[in-house]
């Protein structure tokens, strides 16, 4: 009798130009919370998607509960009991969560006893610490929520084996807590967690034990007690790992506005109020971080100003110049660039080449095109010169960007946008889902932006990236701006107090 619930064995995959698994050993033990990681294009998701029967190994083997097993579709391995939980939501929006945890099951065939299934839902979320009412429609729900109803999906299917790649990367601190509580559920009663995660901190407190691949191969598989997040920043990168900070030449200028907003107000995708009178300014090469939890409008206050959303009243200047409202196309052209926290739907056009992706904001200029005829070797050079500066992982600059890993799809966007020479860069959490080596460059390069002048507005909720990168810190709490700091002498404490709400002069 062994205690081993999924063993692969010597799995290869490969895609044209890259070996994406080359030799994978890993083995997960029932009843564990096994955490996987390694650099952005190391092979995580590939693994992920051969076990659970979206890609065919070329070359290995892979064991269930110490019987062979080959899974020609996701339905095949759900059946055996592998389940996985998407980053990316499949859930039918007017529909309520019951119904969408019960979608696809042929067990239910075309009668839905809605009752008993509403019970069923509501016992399985009890049982496993999630707050998600089994009434409640899809598109009322937050994110969290949403991520507990796919969760729900797999349980409901009876999965013993439940593979999460990155489902932190789009939850708050808070909402992340309470995801570990119910992973901790799960295999209390026996059931077996592979987690995905760049956050090391995260995999250290979630985690028994951590396999690290490099390359497409297995480092090594270590007990979380017995390592150290230096450990596995070494393990993922193949050298010792100095967690450093990125360091600023100019200060910048904040007399020399470059974005003001005065007094901005706008609506959100339901129509009802998202900012409510916003007054910031940006100085030239000034780092502006804006704290606060998601879904205080950070997004649309983002948008408003790349063009993207119309404001309802109030105005915003790029330099002096008053920005067209709503227009992303007058905005790119008076200077704003733009990283979405949404960067496949928003950001590129994921079935174009990298380098097309690079040139999508230039070709109108006279650099990447003349009389209309595009400049093929520039925007080829020029896209190989981004891909060294960034590290993206690709075979060639020709590759389709849906083909590239999670973090390297992020790279090539702000490679984009922080080379197009804006005025004023808007950055939604830029460093979110990059490895250890990943982050350090991209704080790097949005130094250099600043030091080159770019006026920046860092909207993140990770207050340790904000208090390291940003020169002064606003705070955003239910559409609003409550306080607005120097960044020297901001406390987490404090900070932390006003994006929950306190006033600024309790938290003094
Ligand atoms: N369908 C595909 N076609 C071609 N290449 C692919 C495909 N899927 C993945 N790759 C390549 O395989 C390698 C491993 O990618 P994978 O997505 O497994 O990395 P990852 O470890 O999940 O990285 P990240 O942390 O960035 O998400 C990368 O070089 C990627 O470009
Ligand atoms: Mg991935």
């Amino acid at each position: 009798m062994t205690n081993s619930a999924v063993r692969m064995t010597g799995v290869v995959k490969r895609f044209p130009g890259v070996i994406a698994n080359d030799g994978v050993n890993f083995e997960v033990l029932k009843g564990e919370v096994h955490a996987l990681l390694g650099e952005n294009g190391a092979g995580k998701s590939t693994l992920s998607n051969i076990l659970t029967g979206l890609y065919r190994p070329d070359e290995g083997s892979i064991d269930l509960d110490g019987t062979p097993v080959s899974f020609s579709s996701p339905k095949a391995a759900l059946d055996a009991g592998i389940g996985m939980v998407h980053q990316h939501f499949r859930l039918v929006e007017p529909f309520t969560v019951a119904e969408n945890v019960i979608l696809g099951n042929p067990q239910t065939a075309f009668v839905i006893d809605t009752d008993s299934t509403v019970e069923r839902v509501a016992d399985l979320a009890r049982r496993y610490d999630m707050a998600v009412d089994p009434n409640a429609k899809i598109w009322q729900l937050s994110v969290g929520e949403q991520q507990r109803v796919e969760i729900l999906k797999v349980l409901y299917r009876g999965a013993g084996v439940l593979i999460l790649d990155e489902p932190t990367a789009v939850l708050t601190p808070i909402e992340a807590e309470a995801l570990f509580k119910t992973l901790r559920a799960m295999t209390a009663e026996g059931r077996t967690v592979i987690f995905i995660s760049h956050k090391l901190d995260e995999v250290m407190s979630v985690s028994d034990r951590i396999t690290v691949l490099r390359g497409g191969r297995t480092v090594g598989t270590v007990a979380t007690r017995d390592t150290s997040t230096r450990e596995l920043a070494g393990m993922m990168v193949g050298r010792s790992v100095e967690f450093s900070r990125a360091t600023r030449r100019n200060p910048g200028d904040p007399g020399d506005v470059v974005l003001s907003l005065t007094d901005v107000s706008c609506e959100d995708d339901r129509g009802r109020e998202a900012l409510h009178g916003i007054d910031v300014t940006i100085g030239r090469g000034e780092i502006v971080g804006v704290a606060g939890v998601a879904g205080n409008g950070q997004r649309e206050l983002a948008e408003v100003i790349a063009g993207m959303r119309t404001f309802t009243s109030g105005r915003i200047l790029v330099g002096d110049k008053p920005l067209a409202n709503g227009r992303a196309r007058s905005a790119i052209a008076d200077g704003v660039a733009h990283v979405p926290e949404d960067r496949l739907h928003t950001g590129l056009a994921a079935g174009h080449s990298v380098e097309d992706n690079i040139a999508l904001k230039n070709y109108r200029t006279p650099l990447l095109s003349r009389f209309g005829m595009l400049k093929r070797n520039v925007i080829t050079s020029q896209a190989c010169d981004l891909v060294t500066r960034y590290d993206v992982k690709t075979p060639d600059t020709a590759t389709p960007v849906r083909l590239l890993s999670g973090g390297n799809v992020q790279k090539v966007l702000l490679a984009r946008e922080f080379s197009t020479k804006p005025k004023v860069l808007i950055a939604a959490s830029p460093t979110r889902g990059l490895d250890v080596g990943a982050i350090e460059t991209v704080r790097q390069r949005l130094v250099e932006a600043a030091d080159d002048g770019v006026g920046i507005l860092l909207i993140c909720e990770d207050l340790e990236e904000i208090m390291s990168l940003a020169d002064r810190i606003v705070v955003m709490y239910e559409g609003r701006l409550v306080a607005d700091m120097p960044a020297v002498g901001a406390t987490r404490e404090q900070l932390g107090l006003l994006m929950g709400g306190a006033t600024p002069e309790t938290s003094q």
